[in-house]
């Protein structure tokens, strides 16, 4: 059986050419070829017609979110959906989180803003053990994004859909214990998968639910802020600021209001990067697996979205 390489960016397709050199990938097919396919591995989404591939078992992502594919909600319920769980792109998501979050706590941004006129502004800031970071999605990245944060001395809450213990966190879990999670938060991180349940929920309600002068950081999705929410919520100081990683239209156009906000920062999509030689080869072991009939690793329960 075959394995068909989707539309993959070249890096990844050369990544996983030399380490399935084994295996039978194939960058098209066409007519009857198709019966060949066991498992396509794709970028952002794969193709949106399957009966021409009877045979196939497995959507390998190349990413960690596979909200693209999952929330169309056009799979076939026999097919496997499998992600990418990588220790490096959970240690690049840290130092980005941390990046932003002692940004913050240093008032950088308002410093630089302060610089700019040429004032020296000396302020005193709270100590970082009196500082509360809550991260929303206590999951691979969530955790790990946390268990820093606690090194670093910050009290740390995170809130997830089933209740967790994670040591020097403080663990919140379901919709019933959300607000009670908000009201501490001087910093949120959403880190959250983007599914029916999570689309919107960085809206006015909870930013209300928040500190005066709580600090947003986005690095789930675009797709969880409700954008007409944020400036009235920094312009009533409900909020101080915001790191926006990711935004409903990537890129976002160069007339988008937020571009132009001083305290809005946006970074291209780049929080976490996935380096394809390292994610590489357990992408190749779920394709081995998927030819023994073995189960493959890091699979989407469909049931819960993620
Ligand atoms: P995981 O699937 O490992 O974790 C998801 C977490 O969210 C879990 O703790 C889960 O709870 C929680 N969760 C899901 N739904 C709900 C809900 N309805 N209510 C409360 N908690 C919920 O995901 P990862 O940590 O690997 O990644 C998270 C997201 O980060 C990705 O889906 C992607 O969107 C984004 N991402 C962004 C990147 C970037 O560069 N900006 C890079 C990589 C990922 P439970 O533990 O109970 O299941
Ligand atoms: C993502 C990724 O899911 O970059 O955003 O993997």
């Amino acid at each position: 059986m075959a394995v068909l390489a989707y539309k993959l960016p070249q890096p990844w397709l050369d990544a996983i050419m030399a380490a399935g050199s084994h295996l039978d990938i194939r960058t098209e097919v066409d007519g009857k070829a198709a019966r060949d396919i066991k498992s396509i591995v794709f970028a952002w989404t794969p193709p949106t017609e399957f009966e021409a591939y009877p045979n196939l078992r497995l959507l390998q992502a190349v990413g960690a979110g596979v909200d693209r594919v999952v929330m169309k909600g056009s799979i076939p319920p026999h097919l496997l959906i499998a992600r990418v769980v990588d220790d490096s792109q959970a240690e690049c998501m840290s130092e980005y989180v941390l990046l932003h979050v002692l940004r913050h706590h240093h008032r950088l941004d308002h410093l630089q803003r302060e610089f700019a006129h040429r004032r020296w502004e000396f302020g005193v800031r709270t100590p970082a053990r009196e500082c509360t970071v809550g991260i929303l999605g206590l999951g691979r990245l969530g955790t790990d994004v946390a268990r820093k944060l606690a090194i670093m001395g910050f009290r740390v809450r995170g809130w997830s859909r089933t209740p967790k213990v994670i040591a020097g966190v403080e663990c919140f879990a379901g919709r019933a214990m959300l607000d009670a999670f908000l009201s501490a938060c001087r910093h949120l991180v959403c880190l959250l998968p983007l599914t029916p349940q999570t689309t919107g929920i960085l809206d006015k309600r909870l930013f209300a639910a928040l500190p005066k002068g709580s600090y947003l950081i986005n690095v789930g999705r675009g797709e969880h802020l409700i954008e007409a929410d944020l400036i009235p919520a920094l312009e009533a100081g409900i909020l101080s600021g915001v790191t926006l990683d990711v935004m409903r239209e990537e890129p976002v156009p160069a007339s988008h209001p937020f571009w132009n906000d001083p305290r809005i920062l946006i970074t291209p999509h780049t929080a976490s990067v996935m380096y394809p030689r390292d994610a590489a080869p357990q992408i190749i072991d779920n394709l081995d697996r998927v030819e023994k009939g073995l189960v493959p690793e890091n699979l989407i329960d469909l049931t819960i979205g993620y």
